[in-house]
């Protein structure tokens, strides 16, 4: 059985002090709720603030990291920095990454690679374009995604992770994708891990639904068979709206 995994993508959003009130605000809110797993990922700056307030049921992430431990990296921050910080999982290639920070599956799988080799639990963003999805390259470019960004993993790292399934068009739109055309794209992920490294690792890794993700919709697309949980963008960033969430 696999542990539902709902985590907040704050993107660029609040400073320290908000970060801290959001947090103790959320841990009021969801105590006792359930046995789902509860990540917030903040911006980096409010990460080692969190570190203390998150001991509890709710779990820190960080939203990118680069892959080496240290060295001339103007502006970057490090796994081993995470982890110093707090931090247990690690965003790796979200669309906006790739979109406006040139971000590939190359680096991905880079950043993959490190995220292991520091004990961060990576959640690997894939997800197509709007014009991809009108041309019926959906899985193709998925696909593609998962291949690369996973290549040179082991079944027992992948069944370990993470997978945010987030097609683009529906980051931030208020377009949902349908919850049976999500489970289909997550089903597909699955398969492709089965082929690539075993059912038992496909039976275990965790895959995502993201994309404007809301109290309103949350409870029918965790009633879908390949969804184990959901990566909150806009959702994410009032207590109570994400506590509705989390405890759909
Ligand atoms: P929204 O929930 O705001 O659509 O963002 C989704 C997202 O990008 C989470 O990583």
């Amino acid at each position: 059985m696999r542990k539902p995994i709902l985590a907040g993508n704050w993107k660029m959003h609040k400073t320290v002090a908000e970060a801290l009130v959001f947090i103790s605000e959320l841990s009021k809110l969801i105590d006792g709720a359930g046995n789902a797993e509860v990540v917030v990922c903040p911006p980096f700056t409010a990460l080692y603030p969190a570190k203390e307030l998150t001991k509890g049921a709710i779990k820190l992430g960080a939203q990118n990291m680069h892959w080496e431990k240290q060295g001339a990296f103007t502006g970057e921050v490090s796994p081993l920095m995470l982890k110093e910080a707090g931090c247990e999982y690690v965003i790796i290639g979200h669309s906006e990454r790739r979109q406006f920070f040139a971000e590939t599956d190359a680096s991905v799988n880079n950043k993959l690679k490190a995220a292991f080799a520091y004990d961060l639990t990576p959640i690997m963003c894939v997800g197509e374009t709007l014009a991809e999805r009108e041309a019926g390259d959906t899985e193709t470019v998925v696909e593609g995604q998962v291949k690369q960004g996973l290549s040179g993993l082991t079944a027992k790292q992948v069944a370990a992770m993470v997978i945010a399934y987030e097609p683009i068009w529906a980051i931030g739109t208020g377009r949902t994708a349908s919850s049976d055309d999500a489970n289909a794209v997550c089903a597909f992920i699955r398969r492709t891990i089965t082929t690539l490294f075993g059912s038992g690792c496909s039976e275990a890794v965790r895959i995502q639904y993201g994309g404007s993700v809301k109290p309103e919709n949350i409870s029918e697309l965790m009633g879908k068979s390949d969804i184990d949980g959901a990566l909150v963008g806009g959702a994410s960033l009032e207590p109570g709206t994400f506590a509705k969430i989390v405890k759909y």
